[in-house]
């Protein structure tokens, strides 16, 4: 019947991005150094270099001095981005062409204290302010991430990142005045990007340089970060919702969605096991104390992660408003993974099922998980729920006549709206918006490329940092524009 497929009125149709991965202007406007700046381009060949995330993202400090004493912009790509700092207002233009009812893009830090420890730039918090002020034009609700991969480096390289309690303080500073400049246009807020991922990407995430630490104390280090974050992420969900009490603040995790390889029960113990530490961030956050597993690690382990009778009050009584998180695929678990095939998907690994497609790039496409993903998260929190990232990473050509026929983003996405349909109409699972990942092409996360592509809008770029930066329209952008128009009917 007709009401099968129906989106809630409101519905935030729209797309996501992350300032460290579209802005470039690294160094200008006042901006600090992030950590994204440093991040090596290794030209990787073939799909099991690709796949290292680990490698592509863990840092040295002779990596660090290296990167600082290179001007390259297209060894360090996220230095250069799709240059969104100088084109924003023509990207916004097209996101609003598509009729977005949203926009999901993250505020650098460094842009607005370049230090981290250091003083407001005036500079950085007009550059936002005019993005906001573009987005309310179309009358599109912007969304801002507060820490989106892009920890000021001096933060990591002087205080040993998150590790460092006085990070809680300097992260309030930075939010109260992004809140004090942009808060009477913005409504909804999220703190930590993928703030689970400090476990998979300590430096990327959390300014954690591994080879600064013992081998045996990195994981108490690992968990103090977490500690710190959870806190700082309390205090600024305190701070928004007392100056502006309508806004909504969410926390934003990573949905990894694992399959048992077998019905063994080891095999779904592992699952379990894997998905509690993964929830355990989000589940702070929404219920505002700790799992009992991690209280229990800790206490075996004799980690000491600084936990106050202060912090325990400020986590407990400054949860999230909802629950946002991204979602591109699916993978299995074994007890024992030896002899398995193994396959890349969204900062992890894991084992390949036999039973889905994958995208070159290995991530297993699961439609399906998507519903398996929402009912998870809508039964174990009761929250509403957002996703803020979703998409396919695919290499696309242009066409002389400069078009891009991607029916294969097409389908995924139809495949994935479809999912979230039966899940809000069969399911009952409330959901407030859809922010696809990557609207507009831009430097992928894990591999700096170009190539792997998840826009409706094509930018003339390649890997090596060669192209027009032109903008052209792809065939996905039209459809993405009709289910928009038709409120996910026509998907
Ligand atoms: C998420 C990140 O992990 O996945 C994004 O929040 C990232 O920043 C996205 O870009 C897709 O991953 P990748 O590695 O293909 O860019």
């Amino acid at each position: 019947t007709d009401t099968k497929y129906t989106f809630p009125k409101g519905f935030l149709w729209g797309g996501a991005t992350a300032a460290n991965q579209i802005e470039g202007a690294w160094n200008e406007g006042g901006k600090g150094v992030s950590v994204a700046d440093v991040q090596k381009f290794r030209n990787p060949q073939g799909l099991k270099e690709l796949n290292n995330i680990k490698k592509n993202t863990d840092i040295t400090d002779e990596m660090i001095e290296e990167a600082l004493k290179s001007d390259d912009e297209t060894l360090y790509p996220k230095r250069h981005g799709i240059h969104y700092y100088e084109k924003y207002k023509e990207d916004i233009a097209l996101f609003a062409e598509m009729g977005f009812k949203a926009y999901r893009f993250s505020v650098a830090w460094s842009r607005v204290v370049p230090n981290g420890d250091d003083d407001i730039n005036e500079e950085g918090l007009d550059f936002y302010s005019n993005v906001v002020d573009e987005c309310l034009k179309y009358g599109i609700e912007p969304i801002i991430t507060l820490s989106h991969y892009e920890l000021p480096l001096h933060l990591a390289t002087a205080y040993n990142g998150w590790n460092d309690r006085r990070l809680i303080g300097f992260f309030e500073k930075y939010v109260q005045a992004v809140v004090d400049r942009l808060g009477d246009r913005v409504k909804y807020w999220l703190t930590f990007n993928e703030v689970d991922s400090i476990l998979r990407h300590p430096f990327m995430t959390g300014g954690l340089i591994e080879s600064r630490f013992e081998k045996d104390e990195f994981q108490e280090v690992l968990y103090r970060a977490m500690h710190n974050q959870l806190v700082a992420s309390a205090k600024v969900t305190k701070y928004i919702h007392q100056k502006y009490p309508q806004s909504k603040v969410g926390c934003m995790t990573t949905k990894l969605t694992y399959y048992p390889y077998t019905c063994k029960p080891e095999d779904v113990l592992a699952v379990q096991q894997k998905m509690r530490q993964v929830y355990a961030f989000a589940d702070v956050q929404v219920f505002g104390e700790y799992p009992a597993y991690l209280r229990v690690k800790f206490q075996k382990e004799g980690m000491d992660v600084g936990m106050t009778e202060e912090d325990k009050q400020v986590l407990k009584e400054n949860t999230v408003d909802f629950v946002s998180f991204s979602y591109y695929q699916s993978s299995c678990m074994a007890a024992n993974e030896a002899g398995l095939e193994l396959t890349s998907g969204n900062t992890t690994i894991g084992v390949k099922n036999p039973y889905l497609p994958s995208s070159e790039w290995g991530w297993q496409i699961d439609p399906i998980g998507l519903r398996i993903s929402l009912s998870d998260l809508y039964d174990r929190y009761r929250k509403p729920l957002m996703v803020v990232e979703n998409g396919l990473g695919a290499k696309d050509i242009l066409t002389d006549d400069k078009k891009v026929h991607d029916d294969y983003r097409i389908a995924y996405f139809k495949g994935h709206i479809q999912a979230m349909a039966q899940a809000i109409n069969d399911d009952g699972v409330e959901l407030m918006g859809y922010t696809t990942w990557g609207p507009i092409d831009l430097l992928s996360n894990s591999t700096l490329q170009m190539s792997k592509r998840y826009g409706f809008i094509y930018v003339d770029l390649d890997d090596f940092g060669q192209g027009t930066y032109n903008r052209y329209k792809k065939d996905s952008f039209d459809w993405y524009k009709k289910v928009i128009q038709t409120n996910g009917e026509s998907a």
